[in-house]
């Protein structure tokens, strides 16, 4: 097997997480490369994926005038980072895995997917929940007939309070400005996976939702804008309070996620000074938030099909349920398994998927290794089918998107359609 020789730009939580990868399958690929602009983060990653000097750079406009360092690079800056490098560095011939959204705004999204058809590149935008041998079960059924001509479609993804707190409020994907909508930043993974499952295209969608109560109106009276300093009576009867949330309920896993965005020493004092100085310790309703906390998308596909789609923060942090309804039977898939009802036989059947090792389903219920494994098979074999989660399927999804955001924005039923109407 040949070895895909990898060049990783932005190496944060997922750039990481990926290139681990490597550790448990170093037969499969190595890391040649980095581009992260945190010294810190550059050293820690260059030293254990054992980067010589130099090829760790601060950033990766600075391999544009070298000739190429890898065979792929797997692009992991932060959601307004994506278009430059992923144009760019598909004009020098990298195959590139990047991350979702592939850009914030339609244009920049035309521009990732012009480019990886111009260079004949393999591109895989990381919509991981394509790759899961759950999600690849429920495919498998759909297009074997199991429950004849999809219908309908209803899809709900419970953020969870404290995931909701944490990445969309107190976090990196609070703020439109600073990010992207919720809907782009989070559950451009639903819309995606809505649009795998359905046959035919999204021809028009409708949508409500917004900021409801992450705001100062309901801030507690009394309370401080950090919970650090907020009186005991109040802090401690608030379910969205840091130091519940990443002391007191995750006090054994301090060195995970999301304790380990804090800061990357894990210990007590030191998650406790980061709740007293940084983004994460502010009170909830005193942030600089502005994404939806709730959001609804109604959809109309060709053929006449319809999906619905709710994303909400005020739920147990949980797993997606999912019920496809097809003219012959449905598919009710929760993390109890699927259930597959059969009109025929008026017969509910739970269906088993073998989804592998702890280790291999600890990222998205094993979406992110079915995605490492199924691009660097691409590469290695030139066979851009293996990936489906290219381009052209991405800029659809996020096509759908754009629409629902429009929709929601202006209060009407949008066209799905590649311009901004
Ligand atoms: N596929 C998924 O399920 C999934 C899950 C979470 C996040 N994401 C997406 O992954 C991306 C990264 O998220 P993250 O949590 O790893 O973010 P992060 O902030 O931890 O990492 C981004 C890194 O990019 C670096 N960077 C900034 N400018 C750079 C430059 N010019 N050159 C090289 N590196 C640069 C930053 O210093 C940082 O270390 C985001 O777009 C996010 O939305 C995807």
């Amino acid at each position: 097997m040949n070895k895909v020789r990898i060049m990783v730009v932005g190496a944060g939580q997922r750039g990481v997480g990926y290139a681990a990868y490597f550790e448990c399958y170093p037969s499969e690929g190595e890391i040649m490369a980095v581009c992260e602009p945190q010294d810190r983060l550059r050293h820690t990653f260059g030293d254990r994926f054992s980067i010589p000097e130099e090829r760790r750079f601060a950033d990766w406009r600075e391999v544009l005038d070298k000739p190429r360092l890898a065979d792929a690079v797997f692009i992991c800056t932060q959601d307004k980072g994506h278009r430059d490098p992923a144009v760019l560095l598909a004009d020098k011939g990298y195959h590139i895995m990047l991350e979702k959204p592939m850009a914030p705004d339609l244009q920049s999204c035309l521009d990732i997917h012009e480019a990886a058809e111009r260079n004949g590149i393999i591109l895989a935008v990381c919509h991981v929940l394509r790759y899961t041998p759950f999600n690849r079960k429920i495919k498998e059924m759909l297009d074997k007939g199991a429950i004849g001509r999809i219908r309908s479609i209803q899809l709900l993804e419970p953020v969870g309070y404290w995931h909701q707190a944490h990445s969309f409020v107190r976090g990196n994907w609070r703020n439109e400005g600073q990010s992207t909508p919720m809907l782009l930043a989070k559950s451009c993974h639903d819309i995606d996976l809505i649009n795998y499952f359905m046959p035919g295209r999204c021809v028009r969608v409708s949508s409500f939702g917004d900021l409801s109560y992450f705001i100062g109106a309901n801030q507690p009276e009394g309370a401080a804008d950090r919970c650090t300093d907020c009186p005991a009576e109040i802090e401690g009867s608030c379910a969205y309070s840091a130091l519940k949330i990443y002391l007191r309920d995750r006090k054994y896993s301090l060195d995970k996620w999301p304790v380990n965005v804090l800061t990357p020493e894990a210990a007590p004092g030191t998650v406790l000074k980061a709740l007293q100085t940084g983004p994460y310790g502010r009170c909830v309703f005193a942030c600089d938030n502005d994404v939806v906390d709730h959001q609804v998308v109604n959809m109309e596909f060709s053929g006449g099909a319809t999906a619905s789609f709710t994303m909400s923060g005020f739920t147990k942090s949980g797993s997606r349920e999912l019920l496809i309804m097809g003219d012959q039977g449905t598919l009710r898939c929760t993390d109890q398994g699927i259930d597959y009802f059969d009109f025929l036989n008026d017969r509910i059947s739970n269906i088993e998927v073998d989804i592998g090792d702890g280790l291999i389903t600890s990222g998205h219920g094993g979406g992110d290794i079915g995605l490492i494994r199924e691009f660097l098979s691409a590469v290695r074999s030139s066979d851009p089918s293996r990936v489906i989660s290219g381009p052209k399927v991405s800029l659809e999804s996020h096509l759908i998107v754009f629409a629902a955001e429009r929709a929601r924005r202006k209060g009407s039923v949008e066209m799905v359609t590649e311009k901004e109407i």
